[in-house]
């Protein structure tokens, strides 16, 4: 027999061991740092201005970010915050270097997909890189218990309250307050007790928001523990019917200040749970990374049908309710191949596939399989981490293009997108 006392003092000893083997918690992820971006990168790759010009605006302004010579090396290197100054201070042409930003809040993009290793977290993560290399400030939420996004963002120890979590407790609990007051004297609604003890409704916004090595990405994190909420949040509906939970991370997001971030990124868990509703419905943009096979064509394409079937569902919900009148609609959607080769018989076929059911919402730009991305384990690097010195500097290129195509692409639909939600909210 083995009852739940059993399996938490397994799980007790289990927490025990890691904590001893990663020296009290400090793991190699927490000194995650970002590197510098070398010159060549900085005037190429990054703003798109010309070397020399570059070099002789520097020369002739001595305020401008200096950047830091390697010994031995010839290269300037800048840090991100250095590459944002010169962003802000250099014209080229009269025309500045500032990304596009309509007015108004923060855009938001889910990427979602019913299958796990279908390249979410990697397009995410890749994509807040080139937003933020753009001059974007990015927030990511990682909606995955399985926290791999968190990790490769060097976000590894945070107490379960901080995490994506305990903006799902702390909604139930806030809501079923307000419900109550509501109901003036004919409280009928309450949050568990294991909830109303953690003190959930003092913890503000901000304590939900981690920084990041990108001095201009900010992460909400995730953990473990808030595989738990998926089921909880069942158990929960069960006691307050009147909970409209697939909305909890959408009301957080609404209370942000809108001038804080310009893109933000959800990254899902596979399939359609609690988390992933509630991103999908929080999110303006679907973003679907899928592999090109015959396989991942059938699952991606239910994914889609059982998308539709849970937003009518919530719609009903919504009028019942009598909150919302609107249904939930997304903007647009990005059907995304990844690790794609062109030279496999079965890629190219249901790329063709795709184009089919998806026109023009299929990228034209699939992401290839990139050596250097085959990471094992759960901590993801993106190619514009890389160092190029690390490796033959044409296979670098040749991958930070396809991913800067494939960025350029959805950041193509998000900005009519953005516009259209700027306008509404005007
Ligand atoms: N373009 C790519 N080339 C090579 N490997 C990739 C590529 N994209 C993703 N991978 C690898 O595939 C695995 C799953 O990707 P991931 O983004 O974590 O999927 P998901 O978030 O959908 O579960 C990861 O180990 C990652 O390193
Ligand atoms: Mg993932």
């Amino acid at each position: 027999m083995l009852t739940f006392d059993d399996l938490r003092s397994l799980q007790a000893r289990s927490r025990r061991l890691h904590l001893a083997v990663s020296g009290q918690g400090s793991t190699e992820s927490d000194a995650k740092t970002l590197r510098r971006f070398s010159s060549w990168e900085v005037c190429e790759l990054i703003l798109g201005i010309n070397q020399s010009t570059f070099r002789g605006q520097l020369a002739a302004d001595r305020s401008f970010p200096p950047g830091k010579v390697e010994p031995n090396g010839r290269q300037r290197w800048f840090s991100l915050a250095e590459v944002n100054t010169l962003r802000r201070r250099l014209t080229v042409r009269g025309r500045t270097l500032q990304p596009d930003r309509p007015a108004g809040r923060a855009f938001r993009t889910a990427f979602a997909n019913f299958d796990a290793g279908t390249g979410k977290t990697t397009t995410a993560l890749h994509f807040a890189h080139a937003a933020a290399l753009d001059g974007y400030r990015v927030l990511l939420i990682d909606c995955d218990p399985q926290a791999v996004l968190s990790r490769s963002l060097g976000v590894t120890h945070v107490s379960r309250e901080q995490t994506i979590w305990g903006i799902l407790a702390r909604d139930l609990v806030t809501q079923t307050a307000q419900m109550n007051a509501a109901q003036a004297g004919h409280a009928s609604h309450a949050a568990p007790a294991s909830l109303r003890k953690l003190g959930l409704e003092d913890l503000r916004n901000t304590d939900f928001i981690r920084k990041t090595p990108w001095s201009t990405i900010d992460l909400i994190p995730s953990c473990v523990e808030a595989a738990f909420v998926s089921f909880a949040s069942t158990h929960y509906r069960q006691l307050d019917r009147d909970w409209s939970h697939y909305a909890a991370l959408s009301r957080f997001l609404d209370h942000l200040p809108n001038d804080a971030w310009d893109l933000v990124f959800l990254d899902c868990p596979p399939g359609i749970g609690f988390h992933s509703i509630n991103a999908l419905y929080a999110s303006d943009m679907l973003c679907v990374p899928t592999a090109a096979t015959w396989d991942d064509f059938d699952s991606t394409t239910a994914f889609i049908g059982q998308i539709a079937a849970v937003l009518e569902e919530l719609g009903q919900d919504t009028r019942a309710a009598g909150t919302s009148t609107r249904a939930k609609a997304f903007c647009d959607m990005r059907v995304l191949l990844t690790r794609f080769d062109s030279d496999n018989p079965e890629h190219r076929a249901t790329r063709d596939a795709f184009g089919a059911v998806f026109a023009d919402r299929l990228s034209q730009n699939p992401i290839q399989s990139t050596r250097a991305l085959e990471q094992p384990g759960r901590l993801l690097r993106s190619i514009y981490e890389i160092d190029y010195r690390e490796m033959t500097r044409d296979s670098w290129r040749s991958s930070r293009a396809n991913f800067d195509r494939a960025w350029s692409d959805c950041h193509d639909a998000i900005l009519p997108a953005w516009r259209t939600i700027a306008a509404m909210d005007a």
